[in-house]
């Protein structure tokens, strides 16, 4: 069997047998690939690169990188300064460059310097495959868990418009009865207006909510207190909570500074970690949540949600953050295992943390902290 090529045998090569070779790979890449030069002058753009962006060697060969691909990261840190310095290398790094037709493509880039034979480095090569197809597909599993979520509390939704639907009917009935016996009873009807508009504010609220978390929205961020984001939640499962017998109790620290971030997204990450709790708990219990500030200068703002539910096994613990582990396969209540890992997701994208802490039978802590605004 033939060995591996490796860089040896190929600088052994002859270049009449390398340079087809590398031309082959350059132009099969899945990725685009381009080469600068010191001065981040374009010396190469592959195939893939045009296929990609739209440029055509005419347009970028010889000209200034970052003109061309006009990413954030060109104006701010732009990892060619070092790495052409120091010789360090970027991995997978998240950016979004532009193309030729001024629309802007999601890439995961790899770059790392090349060297010339005396070891010098002579310029920079960088691969970037498009992340399109994958944003899409992250987008799409944000949704289907939203619309998950939404037929789990759409049960409890229609109870709670049940409700305040039969205040306002009773309070019709009175009215009219009273207003048939005595025509001068009318100003004791204020009161049952006061409440027929209050309980008629709670519905459209109520409504309002739920459409809010359906509807897929871009994500708006924005300054935000976790405090009302949790507060927002909460009413959402408030018919749930209320079935469970679970008491919830809020220990938030005042003043909390705000985080940056969609609320939507936040709502969801909120809603899904009561939601596991109201499921660790169905014969009742107590959920404790506390917002406090964090460090020396109050940089980190903490989330603290606990329960006294079930708890989870310690071999289970490493998997819950895993998309489709679950443990709820009954035929009273049938998890996708969807809702942990989406919760990740949206804290690393808000550059937040999340860890948890578990006892069986005990009950289960989930905290979560987001950089302060
Ligand atoms: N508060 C909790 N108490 C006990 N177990 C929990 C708790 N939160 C999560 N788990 C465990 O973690 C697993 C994964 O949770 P996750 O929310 O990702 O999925 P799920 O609730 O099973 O399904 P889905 O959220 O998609 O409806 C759960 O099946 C459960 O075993
Ligand atoms: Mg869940």
């Amino acid at each position: 069997m033939a060995e591996p090529a490796s860089a040896e045998t190929l600088t052994g090569l002859d270049r009449s047998v390398v340079e087809p070779f590398l031309v082959g790979i350059l132009s099969h890449l899945y990725g685009g690939v381009f080469t600068i030069d010191k001065n981040k002058r374009i010396t190469l753009f592959s195939k893939s690169a045009m296929w990609l962006t739209g440029f055509g060697l005419d347009d970028v060969i010889g000209k200034e990188c970052g003109s061309i691909f006009r990413a954030n990261m060109c104006r701010n840190s732009c990892p060619f300064d070092n790495a052409i310095k120091k010789g360090s290398s970027t991995n997978r790094r998240y950016v979004e460059i532009y193309g030729k037709d001024g629309k802007p493509i999601p890439c995961n880039i790899t770059a790392f310097p090349l060297r010339n034979t005396e070891g010098e480095i002579v310029g920079m090569a960088e691969i970037f495959r498009d992340a399109r197809e994958l944003k899409a597909l992250t987008s799409q599993l944000l949704q289907s868990d939203r619309l998950a979520i939404l037929g789990q509390v759409s049960a409890g939704v229609a109870h709670e418009i049940n409700n305040p639907l039969n205040g306002i009917l009773t309070y019709i009935k009175l009215m009219n009865r009273k207003l048939r016996s005595n025509p001068a009873a009318a100003e004791s009807l204020g009161k049952y207006l006061d409440t027929m508009e209050r309980e008629t504010r709670n519905m459209a609220r109520i409504v309002r909510n739920l459409l809010d978390f359906s509807r897929r929205k871009d994500p708006e961020i924005v300054p935000l207190q976790l405090g009302e984001v949790m507060e927002q939640s909460l009413l959402l499962l408030g018919d749930q909570l209320k079935v469970h017998n679970i008491e919830v109790v809020r220990e938030d620290e005042p003043g909390v500074p705000d985080v940056t971030g969609d609320f939507g997204q936040l709502q969801q990450v909120f809603v899904n970690i009561v939601l596991n709790s109201i499921q660790a708990m169905p014969d009742g219990g107590r959920l404790l949540i506390r917002i406090t500030a964090e460090g020396k200068r109050k940089s980190f703002v903490s989330v603290n949600i606990s329960d006294t539910g079930c708890g989870i096994s310690e071999e289970n613990v490493a998997k819950i953050f895993e998309p489709l582990f679950t443990t709820k396969g009954g035929k009273d209540s049938v998890g996708l295992g969807l809702g942990l890992a989406i919760v990740q997701r949206i804290v690393e994208e808000h550059h937040g943390s999340i860890d948890v802490t578990s006892k069986v039978s005990k009950g289960t802590t989930f905290n979560i902290r987001f950089p302060a605004r």
